[in-house]
């Protein structure tokens, strides 16, 4: 094992774990990820050894799962990660041509990253602000109502050195930074945490609903998020025919029908 991961970060991994129940430390895996994505920039092969090493996992469990996310990355990537939506809502209003003009501006293509080192450029698929379409992030913040003009302002200050303000949420940090952050390690500096009430765009739809008096039956807004604790809140109602998990502990699968014998 190289010192790539010093005691620091062996310290933090052992931190990682301990919010796991004893025997249960696997399921610190998506953290630590993060967590040697913080030193290096990327999952590097060390980086999944290294997890394997920490979780007494093999190489290849820690591989199956840094490669099925995307927020793991398998080659160095830079300062910024330049994340653009091309999926149908903000590819059609604009998202297309946003990512366009950023690729032909830095001269690279999806997943890859400027000469220096600073700016990896990606197409998304659907960023989960569809409301604000069209939207690009930068190490996960977004810049909403984009277009062409707007997302190369964006990258211009970048290279320039400054760090633009997102549209909403907190300020810019660089990758490494937040994947210390998603490993779950809070950036104390000024303006890290964004706050404030959902914005209208969002809010839209539960407006409409109130001014024409749509409601779900039954649903009380009230209701503490959780139910009251036993499982039988909204949401949280278990089916009188519930089937019991399978022997092997696995979730036993959808409800069977009434009335519909299993063969
Ligand atoms: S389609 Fe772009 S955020 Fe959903």
């Amino acid at each position: 094992m190289s010192d790539i991961f010093t005691e620091e970060t062996r310290d933090r991994a052992r931190a990682i774990m301990a919010r796991y129940p004893a025997g249960r430390e696997r399921s610190a895996l998506l953290p630590m990820l993060h967590l040697v994505q913080s030193v290096q920039g990327y999952v590097s092969p060390e980086g999944m050894a290294f997890c394997a090493e920490m979780l007494g996992i093999t190489k290849a469990q820690v591989a199956a799962v840094a490669t099925f996310y995307t927020m793991y990355k398998r080659r160095p990537t830079g300062d910024w990660l330049v994340s653009v939506c091309t999926n149908t809502m903000c590819g059609v209003l604009g998202g297309d041509k946003a990512y366009k003009a950023l690729s032909e501006h830095l001269g690279v293509g999806h997943d890859e990253t400027t000469e220096d080192g600073t700016i990896t450029l990606e197409h998304a698929e659907c960023l989960a602000a569809c409301d604000y379409a069209p939207v690009m992030t930068v190490n996960y913040e977004f810049f909403d109502r984009i277009d062409a003009d707007r997302a190369l302002d964006v990258v211009k200050q970048l290279e320039n050195g400054e760090r633009p303000q997102p549209s909403r949420g907190p300020r810019l940090c660089t990758f490494k930074e937040a994947s210390l952050q998603l490993a779950g390690w809070a950036d104390d500096r000024d303006g890290a945490v964004g706050e404030g009430p959902a914005g209208e765009p969002t809010l839209a739809g539960n407006r409409l609903a109130e001014r024409f008096g749509v409601t779900v039956a039954g649903f009380d807004p009230n209701t503490p998020i959780g139910g009251n604790g036993n499982g039988s809140g909204p949401g949280h109602s278990v089916p009188p025919t519930a089937p019991k998990p399978a022997s092997d502990g696995k979730p036993a699968g959808d409800t069977p029908a009434v009335g519909k014998e299993s063969k």
